[in-house]
């Protein structure tokens, strides 16, 4: 492994090894193989790739009151110390600051397609069986309940909207999760997207089997 990639790792590690949000070292590791997988099938620089993985959640703003520019901030203290051209750098900290998810009806950013490579990584990572786990996780982490059948789930129109949002758990699916197969960038994650999307329909139907209630109809699903 390239030496640098091994200390951004280790320091990934360090930093997110006790996480509980479900945004933890294994969600980034995992981010960062998927990554790799993804950017075999393109013309992308593996290097920036690997990069933008390791430290695109070493600070999320949902932790940091909204603030977006956190993470870039420390990753790049952080990939200065490794003697990495700058205008790398630049282009990791671009790409950390634009990428995450912000509310459904919120335009997304333009991303280059080392950019594009992550954002589907960490999106997968929000699909299928391990995002219903990290959806529950972060719900505990965030003190919601798992399901209300009081409380739909609605577009936010904004990324104010958004992050302001506390809605039930299962509301989650129907705001983001089930939105993202459409938003996939690359073939490859499409394909993968659409068979995780799927389990989570059928985690969705049996859970409102169980509970005898009426599953949520939304028309854009
Ligand atoms: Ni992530």
């Amino acid at each position: 492994m390239n030496k640098k990639i091994e200390l951004t790792l280790e320091f990934v590690k360090n930093k997110l090894q006790k996480e509980s949000s479900g945004h933890d070292f294994w969600h980034v590791y995992r981010v960062w193989k998927n990554a790799i997988k993804i950017a075999q099938t393109e013309k992308a620089d593996m290097f920036v790739v690997q990069l933008v993985a390791l430290l695109h959640d070493i600070a999320d703003w949902k932790f940091f009151d909204g603030d977006l520019t956190i993470g870039s901030k420390i990753a790049s203290d952080f990939l200065s110390q490794l003697d990495i051209d700058k205008v790398i750098i630049e282009h990791v900290c671009e790409i950390i600051q634009k990428i995450s998810f912000k509310g459904a009806k919120t335009k997304s950013e333009k991303l280059s397609i080392e950019g594009q490579i992550v954002q589907d990584a960490d999106r997968l990572d929000a699909l299928g069986a391990i995002g219903i786990a990290r959806t529950f996780a972060y719900g505990g982490f965030t003190k919601r309940e798992i399901y209300d059948p009081n409380i739909l789930p609605i577009l936010h129109e904004n990324f104010d909207q958004y992050k302001k949002n506390k809605s039930p758990s299962l509301n989650h699916f129907y705001e983001k999760l089930l939105l993202l197969k459409d938003m996939m960038n690359t073939q490859y994650a499409k394909k993968i997207a659409e068979e995780r999307d799927l389990f989570m329909h059928q985690f969705l139907k049996r859970f409102f089997e169980e509970i005898e209630e009426k599953p949520f109809k939304f028309n854009h699903l």
